[in-house]
């Protein structure tokens, strides 16, 4: 085990009991996990969301599995201590590298996105070759190619690590001609191989959907896991008995560990996400 890691008789940080009406915590590095938040709002409408940034931090897809675990640990730790029912990681770098771990610690249900990602690619692929960009980290690690080959073996999968695209994103560039040669850059070598699905591996690039769907073509099928990250979401809590009851719209409050000057407006623009509260913390 990492040696950052500690093992935590921490891990039970609540301080009460999860109960329905307690929110569900969602993270990510930056802006990317909100992607998965408004899928989660789309169908869990009641739901109250605390949803963590960790701007200071970001990226992580370069960073070592040690540090992206501790990380997710820190983050898991303080939406327990803001008693979470459950949590969503909602980053596909720390589902990779740090769920297989922190799974065994904590009692609480963790979703991550890797498994939603895998099963909508294989399910839109008629050829059975897919390609997957994603950080770094998620890369190296295998996570798809792993999971997709666990539904199907034949598949073929074709992956690629895209480490400049998370610092475009949060810079804003969304549409932008340097972050459009940087996805030429990527993606045309996997154009020749002739995939027919490409899964969107890392939270953030659903931001880009529109650009990379010009470059790739309507022939290709872009995937993301945020919808069956949502209806896993729905089946835990009904399986937990976790889902609220209320008939309020649900709530979204953001926590940012730094400030940042384009999040909350690309939250708005780019995903029509509104926060109710918004509050920058150290975690330190
Ligand atoms: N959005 C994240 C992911 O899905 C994190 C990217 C990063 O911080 O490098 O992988």
């Amino acid at each position: 085990m990492p040696s950052k890691i500690v093992q935590p008789s921490t891990c039970n940080l609540q301080r009460d009991i999860p109960s329905q009406s307690h929110p569900i915590g969602v993270f990510d590095s930056g802006i990317g996990g909100l992607t998965v938040v408004a899928a989660l709002q789309h169908l869990l409408p009641h739901e109250n969301i605390l949803y963590v940034g960790d701007t200071a931090r970001v990226p992580y897809g370069g960073k070592s599995a040690e540090t992206i675990t501790h990380y997710s640990q820190e983050i898991i730790d303080l939406l327990l201590r803001r008693s979470c029912k459950m949590i969503v990681i909602a980053c596909n770098t720390a589902s990779a590298v740090a769920v297989p771990t922190l799974k065994n610690f904590y009692k609480i249900p963790l979703q991550g996105v890797i498994e939603p990602g895998a099963a909508a690619a294989a399910k839109a692929t008629r050829s059975g070759k897919i390609g997957v960009i994603g950080t770094k980290a998620t890369i190296t690690r295998n996570a798809y190619s792993e999971t997709l080959h666990a539904l199907d073996p034949k598949l073929k999968v074709i992956s690629q690590a895209c480490p400049l695209l998370v610092p475009a994103i949060e810079e804003g560039w969304i549409e932008d001609e340097i972050t459009d040669s940087i996805l030429h850059r990527y993606l045309d070598p996997m154009l020749s191989q002739n995939i027919d699905t490409l899964v969107l591996g890392c939270t953030h690039y659903p931001l880009l959907k529109k650009r990379i769907a010009a470059i790739v073509g309507a022939h290709i099928a872009l995937v993301d896991s945020a919808e069956n990250c949502a209806t896993q979401v729905e089946l835990l809590l009904s399986e937990k008995n976790l889902a609220t009851s209320s008939k309020d719209n649900g709530t979204l409050h953001i926590i940012l560990t730094d400030r940042s000057e384009s999040f909350l407006h690309l939250a708005e623009k780019r995903l029509h996400l509104h926060a109710d509260s918004f509050e920058t913390i150290s975690l330190h």
